[in-house]
């Protein structure tokens, strides 16, 4: 076009728009299409009390039957059950990864009841940092488990929150990113409802813990998302039930006094939430999930585990530098083991030997012994035999003796 107007630049010229894109406009459709090829990936982590609506509202959230079982209040100690889905929306493939907790609340003493849910959060990221550090990596075809937002289903108490609620959020905040909800939302009058949800700001915030801070960058976002702000907790509702209101048919709770339409504004945050997880901020919790949680816990282990930028005298190490340095500390310490090993087996070698020598002593000290005594007992008796013999031959002349005259006497008489 340049070119024809350089051409003929007198010329009274028609544009014409183009059909198709050409050019770096293309890039964000580039992008779409490869991520509707992919597909996308979500993962939920869901805590609450046992029976609170935790598989409701993800039902509602779907609107699908995600098939599962329920779970029993007898558990000993809390446990975690993790699901996969794979849905489908018009062309968009979606990979859900539900995680709940089981026994959640259940047990007399709470005291390590979140550590299970903390657990559960660091396994992933450890899984991904090993994925990572692998020479021959595969993050086309990696299952990425990491968590993307925690719901927290606060019990609709219209009083505040549990400790339990306090302790185990404290300790996934910088985890792991925290929507609360107030669940069963429908149990609780409309002015007890902004009470309590004060009231559980209220304490959130004098306890300093970090929920997840809805984009601010995006102008229509950020219009959105003040207002979504103001509405923590969401109170939510879940069903699966279509009602007929009017001519309509909508989902909701039916109740004696009335139906509870569970995408009516006016009656629940059950939109808001929606809006938030799916079609505002899906790709912001991921975002901020990589970006500073896996981070966080990246930074920590590989601190933990003696990398560093810096050196002493503040100049950058590189990772091979750290590498080379860890590997001679391990060969020294290896060696420092490896001496101290042959050390302590060359000072048993003595001691035992020490203990067989005085051993090997004693023996021969006690068969000189015997051999003394038997000697003695030899001389002894040899004393004995030659005195023995002495007496024989004493009495043998004796014998003799005695028996001289009586023989005279008889041959005397032979002669007669
Ligand atoms: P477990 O997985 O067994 O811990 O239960 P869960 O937390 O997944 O609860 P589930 O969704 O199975 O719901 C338990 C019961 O609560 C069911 O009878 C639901 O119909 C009911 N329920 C779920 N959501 C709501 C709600 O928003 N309001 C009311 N009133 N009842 C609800």
């Amino acid at each position: 076009l340049k070119l024809f107007k350089f051409a003929f630049p007198n010329e009274n010229v028609r544009c014409l728009s183009t059909v198709g894109h050409f050019g770096f406009e293309c890039f964000p459709y580039q992008l779409v299409n490869r991520s509707l090829q992919r597909g996308f990936s979500f993962n939920i982590l869901c805590v609450g009390e046992t029976g609170i609506g935790k598989t409701t509202l993800i039902n509602t959230l779907f609107n699908t039957n995600l098939k599962d079982s329920k779970s029993s209040h007898f558990h000993s100690t809390v446990g975690l059950k993790v699901k996969i889905y794979e849905l489908q929306e018009s062309n968009v493939h979606l990979k859900l990864t539900v995680v709940k907790t089981v026994g959640f609340g259940d047990q007399i003493n709470k005291e390590a009841s979140y550590l299970p849910v903390v657990e559960y959060i660091d396994a992933q990221f450890e899984a991904y940092l090993q994925e990572e550090l692998k020479i021959k990596r595969s993050f086309f075809d990696y299952h990425d488990s990491r968590v993307h937002v925690c719901l927290y289903f606060i019990s609709p108490t219209g009083h505040s929150l549990k400790t339990l609620d306090l302790l185990t959020m404290k300790s996934i905040d910088s985890k792991v990113n925290i929507i609360p909800l107030i669940a069963k939302a429908d149990t609780i009058s409309k002015s007890d409802l902004q009470k309590f949800k004060s009231r559980i700001m209220h304490e959130l915030n004098s306890s300093g813990v970090q929920l997840y801070q809805f984009l601010e960058d995006d102008d229509a976002a950020a219009q959105a998302n003040t207002s979504t702000s103001g509405l923590l907790p969401f109170a939510v509702v879940g069903s699966m039930e279509e009602v007929k209101v009017g001519k309509r048919m909508v989902r909701g709770r039916h109740y004696p006094w009335g139906v509870l339409q569970v995408e009516n504004e006016n009656h629940c945050d059950f939109v808001k939430l929606r809006d938030v997880l799916l079609c505002t901020n899906m790709e912001d919790l991921k975002e901020k999930t990589h970006s500073y949680h896996y981070e966080c816990y990246r930074y920590r282990k590989l601190k933990t585990m003696g990398f560093t930028d810096v050196g002493p005298d503040n100049k950058p190490v590189s990772f091979q530098e750290t590498y080379e340095f860890k590997r001679q500390e391990f060969q020294d310490q290896c060696q420092r083991e490896e001496e101290e090993l042959k050390q302590k087996f060359m000072q048993r070698v003595k001691e035992k030997e020490t203990a067989f020598k005085d051993a090997e002593r004693e023996l021969q000290d006690k068969f000189e012994h015997l051999k003394k005594v038997q000697q003695e007992e030899i001389m002894k008796l040899e004393e004995e035999k030659s005195k023995l013999e002495e007496e024989i031959i004493s009495f043998c002349k004796m014998k003799a003796a005695s028996e001289a005259p009586y023989s005279q006497v008889t041959n005397m008489r032979k002669d007669r």
